[in-house]
């Protein structure tokens, strides 16, 4: 059988002019589940997970998935059953670790305002470390564990001041942005964390931003934290374990990250170099584990030509797919079927929302009809989990694919389910 595999996309292929992802046919999914529809492969996600374990081959490593990436509960397991551990943002993220059976004391907790609930659910729960973002968050902890006759344990997330090169939304390691402890503050704060009587020092962590796609960024702030690391060790306070966060980019658009395993070979060279090579080191990556895995299928309404742009309107919009009215960012579209005898011509992509942000992909070449159905690439991350029900839409259905084996996940959201927690007036 021919098959051709999309570029940077090795289980998302074109048989007989047919888009598979792994063993099953997209269209068949369309029609059975209808649109618009995200589709992810566990081979992809299998893969991705592998170049980090062969990064860190003979290290002593312990992985978690960034949940915010795509928190669908189906999404969890596979990772929680991969033996993986979950960085987590907030109670509710914590809530579904557990409710997909991942492992509390494999979780970390990360974000700029914990709220006490929150610590107290954490500290319930029995997480392996809260990654604390500032001196005010290590006090109230502290309150919080004493009271609960409980001692925190604590990472501090430094903020290295490097430039991830990335979009400023979704950089996180400069002076101006708000998350974590200004490198020079760092010493003063563990000191403190150690004589609080509700904490108890177990790491130190920073993740400098998301879709990064060089190394440097990562060798400069690792070479930061490890200066931190000796002064705070120096101060007589032990640093149990490591966690050099997320943020490693996919290809959307030609973008050329380092591979995972390349680029902790190169990273794991300087740690060696600098003598840290045997402690316990910590990644939280989200996008990088299933950005790529997964596609989300729309179907053309309508095609409206027009003077100066033609737009193809179709069934999946920025509810669904926020992230190019958000970042701008670039998705690829293809065809689930290979075009027979449509020209093709140049087209806005756009959903029904009623905004002009409502955009999928512009300019795009497009050889389509009405009734035809198009897959958004690069849609397993930052997509189902940044989705709304602006527009009363409801969200779209979920499919993971293992082989030919292809599991629902997620049941469309029907306009009933975005109006259940409301109330009429008397
Ligand atoms: N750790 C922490 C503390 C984070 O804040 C994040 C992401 C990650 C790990 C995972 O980063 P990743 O490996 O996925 O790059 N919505 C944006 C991305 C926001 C990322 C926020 N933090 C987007 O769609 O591009």
């Amino acid at each position: 059988m021919t098959s051709t595999a999309l570029p940077g996309h090795p289980h998302i292929a074109y048989r007989h002019n047919e888009l598979f992802v792994e063993d099953v046919r997209v269209s068949d999914l369309a029609q059975a589940h209808g649109t618009p529809l995200f589709v992810y492969s566990t081979a992809s996600m299998r893969e991705a997970l592998a170049a980090y374990q062969r990064g860190f081959a003979g290290r002593k490593l312990h992985i978690c998935y960034a949940m915010k990436a795509n928190s669908s509960l189906a999404m969890l397991q596979f990772f929680a059953r991969q033996g993986c551990g979950f960085d987590i943002v907030s109670g509710g993220e914590l809530e579904r670790v557990l409710a997909a059976g991942g492992d509390p004391a494999k979780v970390i907790f990360s974000g700029v305002g914990k709220t006490r609930a929150e610590m107290r659910q954490a500290l319930q729960a029995g997480i392996l470390c809260f990654n604390v973002e500032s001196e005010a968050e290590l006090e109230v902890l502290s309150e919080v564990a004493t009271a609960a006759g409980r001692t925190a344990p604590v990472s501090i997330r430094v903020n290295p001041n490097v430039d991830p090169k990335t979009h400023p939304y979704i950089s996180t390691g400069l002076k101006g942005n708000k998350f974590g402890v200004a490198h020079e503050r760092t010493l003063a704060a563990y000191q403190r964390a150690a004589a609080l009587p509700g904490l108890r020092v177990v790491g130190i962590d920073f993740h400098i931003g998301s879709q990064i796609t060089e190394a440097t960024p990562y060798l400069d702030a690792t070479d930061r934290l490890l200066d931190l690391v000796e002064a705070i060790e120096a101060a007589g306070i032990p640093i149990h374990h490591i966690d050099f966060g997320g943020g490693l980019g996919i290809n959307y658009n030609g973008d050329t990250p380092p591979a995972a395993d390349a680029l902790w070979q190169q990273l794991l060279a300087k740690i060696d170099a600098r003598g840290f090579g045997d402690r316990q080191f910590m990644i939280e990556p989200g996008r990088s584990l299933v950005g790529n895995a997964g596609l989300c299928v729309t179907e053309v309404l309508y095609l409206k030509p027009g003077e100066e742009k033609n737009f193809c309107i179709v069934d999946a919009a920025m509810n669904d797919l926020p992230r190019p009215a958000m970042y701008q960012a670039f998705h690829a579209i293809v065809p689930l079927q290979a075009p027979t005898g449509v020209a093709a011509a140049v087209y806005d992509v756009v959903g029904p929302v009623c905004e002009s942000g409502d955009w999928i992909g512009r300019d795009r070449s497009l050889a389509v009809q009405p009734g035809d159905r198009l897959a958004v690439l690069s849609a397993g991350a930052y997509c189902m989990s940044m989705s709304s029900n602006y527009n009363t839409r409801g969200r779209a259905a979920e499919i993971l694919v293992d082989g030919a084996l292809a599991h629902l996940i997620r049941t469309r959201e029907t306009a009933q389910d975005t109006f259940r927690q409301e109330i009429l007036l008397p």
